[in-house]
């Protein structure tokens, strides 16, 4: 909790104001009674006269114009302070899941983290609004109101012992009931989000699947989930209205009943009791007000829990503990020894295992394999998108971990096999690489990768705006602009993912030719599919099922590897099919 401090700490007089504020309303919600049954008993039943009338009036609009002033004043502040606090907290979680590794993303779920930055976060904005207005304002008139009643008449106003504690009992059973409810509530509001989140983003591969029908259900059932959740949850706050009505209700009642005797036999003038029987609304009120802010205090409880899951993870992946924070990359040899890894420690299979190779600068490593057997996990071990299980994964002979992820990162361009481009134009996208780059460098990278010819061709050329996610280009063209944004970075060490599976044979080639001139020194990995693409790598590692099954030149392996002639033949027969 104490953490949290940092939060409020800027606003804090907006915290210290508003509440405080609200300490005019209840002044004049105090005053008011008392000075209306006055009027009453004195100037209109002992007929004090219309100068004393006007007097009061005037007493009780500047009462009124005070508290409405302060009334404001006190929810702008209070409003102030909520928005402002809650709006820093975002910004704090967002900044923490930066700084998330891949693995922790993977166990939030991207649907939930966006649940906790927009849902959760609003219920704690609205309940800190909630309170800071509560917070002087509904004991203050319960306290004043109970004390004037008192002060007014004892024994009309120890009605008010009786109704209070059955009240509070009810409210404490409702609440006891709806807590776990609306925890319930959130979790499945994470679980839709996640489903409407999935479907939106991947909507074009359900259209060609025809998968809507499915995906249908699949929101019908999570939407249908939260529905009664949340129906069950808020069915026991629909009885908090009525309970607490009813016994606003019997209170004036019996507050009227035993007091209109009283005032039959003289006990207690006309206008004292009418101010009894609107402090007991007020006292009610209050109550009714607190009932609200205990529920909604539920359910800001169980988005406060998940804020705090966020802010308490620690990235599972950090620079910490780096050795040689200061080093830059030079070379960019990349060494791995025995390397073994998995995604989750509780697992038993290795993705990877025992893993061992080196990849030399200015030379052309190719990785093949059936999907599913480790490449993607493989590459992503070298950036540190994840952190290996045993072994080292060694850049210069220093290992990754002893590299501020930083330098390390900023040495080594990945194309992803995913490739992702951002809303904005071609060039702004390009430029992601390196922000700096001149117009010309930017060209030549765009030719490198074969970008060059059909950016042109577009009226608006570098300067097209490209969809979210990059929906108005090829997959090829597509695939060709992220090499051309990962050549720009001018990394040390160049990874391509199945980077080039939507390119045409002849174009790959030549963006090929074009990595032994723009990238002489560079230390190239390529992963493909199509054993074509690597045919003229200095080396080639063939990987079966986690682990290095065969690795030489494509001559050596076509000479002695079996897995390797299988894929080759398997691949020719199909080409030749093509052709044919
Ligand atoms: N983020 C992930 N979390 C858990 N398992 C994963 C993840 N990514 C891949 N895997 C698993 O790791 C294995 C290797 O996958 P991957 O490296 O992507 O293979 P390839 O790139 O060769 O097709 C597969 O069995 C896959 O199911
Ligand atoms: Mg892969």
């Amino acid at each position: 909790m104490k953490r949290y401090f940092r939060f409020i700490k800027p606003y804090r007089l907006c915290f210290i104001l508003g509440p405080l504020l609200m300490l005019t309303e209840v002044a004049g919600e105090i005053v008011l009674p008392k000075l209306m049954g006055g009027m009453i008993d004195q100037g209109i039943i002992s007929d004090a006269g219309t100068g004393f009338i006007i007097r009061r009036a005037l007493l009780m609009l500047g009462c009124i114009l005070i508290q409405v002033t302060g009334g404001i004043l006190g929810h702008y502040f209070s409003i102030k302070a909520a928005v402002n606090s809650s709006s820093d907290l975002r910004k704090a979680v967002f900044d923490k899941v930066q700084d998330f590794s891949f693995a922790n993303i993977d166990r939030f779920s991207t649907g939930s983290l966006v649940t906790r930055l927009t849902n959760d976060i609003t219920q704690i904005m609205n309940i800190t609004r909630m309170g800071l207005i509560m917070a002087v304002r509904s004991p203050g008139m319960l306290i004043g109101g109970v004390i004037m009643s008192l002060s007014i008449n004892p024994g009309i106003a120890s009605v008010l012992f009786v109704v209070l504690p059955v009240l509070a009992i009810a409210i404490f059973l409702i609440m006891r009931t709806a807590m776990p409810r609306f925890e319930l509530m959130q979790k499945r509001l994470d679980d839709l989000n996640s489903v409407t989140q999935e479907n939106i983003t991947n909507v074009r591969v359900i259209k060609s699947f025809v998968r809507n029908d499915h995906e249908n259900e699949k929101f019908r059932n999570a939407s249908g989930e939260l529905r009664n959740t949340a129906l069950s949850a808020l069915e026991v706050v629909v009885c908090t209205m009525p309970v607490m009505t009813l016994a606003m209700n019997a209170a004036t009642l019996l507050v009227l009943w035993i007091g209109g005797g009283s005032v039959i036999e003289g006990g207690i003038q006309v206008g004292a009791l009418s101010a009894i029987v609107q402090y007991t609304v007020q006292i009610l009120g209050s109550l009714m007000m607190v009932s609200m802010f205990i529920i909604g205090s539920t359910r800001a409880l169980a988005s406060f829990k998940r804020i705090s899951e966020v802010l308490d993870t620690t990235p599972d992946l950090s620079d910490a503990d780096a050795k040689c924070r200061d080093k830059h990359i030079t070379d960019g040899r990349v060494e791995f020894r025995n390397v073994s890894f998995k995604y989750y420690k509780s697992r038993e299979d290795n993705v990877l295992d025992n893993i061992s190779f080196t990849a030399e600068p200015g030379k052309i490593l190719g990785i093949i394999g059936s999907t599913g057997s480790g490449k993607s996990s493989l590459v992503q071990l070298i950036p540190r998108l994840y952190d290996v299980t045993s072994g080292e994964v060694l850049i210069d002979g220093v290992n990754v971990k002893d590299y501020s992820l930083y330098n390390l990162r900023e040495s080594v361009a990945m194309v992803l096999q995913k490739n992702v481009l951002f809303s904005g134009t071609i060039e702004e996208n390009l430029r992601w690489g390196d922000a700096d780059a001149t117009d010309e460098e930017l060209r030549e990278a765009a030719r490198a990768a074969q970008a060059d010819g059909f950016v042109t061709s577009f009226t608006d050329g570098y300067k097209m705006e490209l969809g979210q996610g990059g929906v108005n280009v090829s997959g090829g063209q597509k695939q060709r602009l992220c090499i051309a944004r990962a050549l720009l970075k001018k990394p040390k060490i160049l990874i391509l993912d199945d980077s080039t599976s939507a390119v045409d044979t002849a174009t790959e080639a030549q963006i090929r030719h074009a990595f032994s001139t723009t990238l002489k020194d560079t230390t190239k990995i390529i992963i493909a599919q199509r054993i074509g693409s690597v045919v003229d790598a200095d080396k080639i590692i063939v990987l079966n099922d986690g682990r290095i099954v065969g690795e030489g030149t494509h001559s050596e392996l076509i000479e002695t590897n079996e897995e390797y002639r299988e894929i080759y033949y398997s691949q020719m027969d199909r080409d030749e099919k093509e052709v044919s």
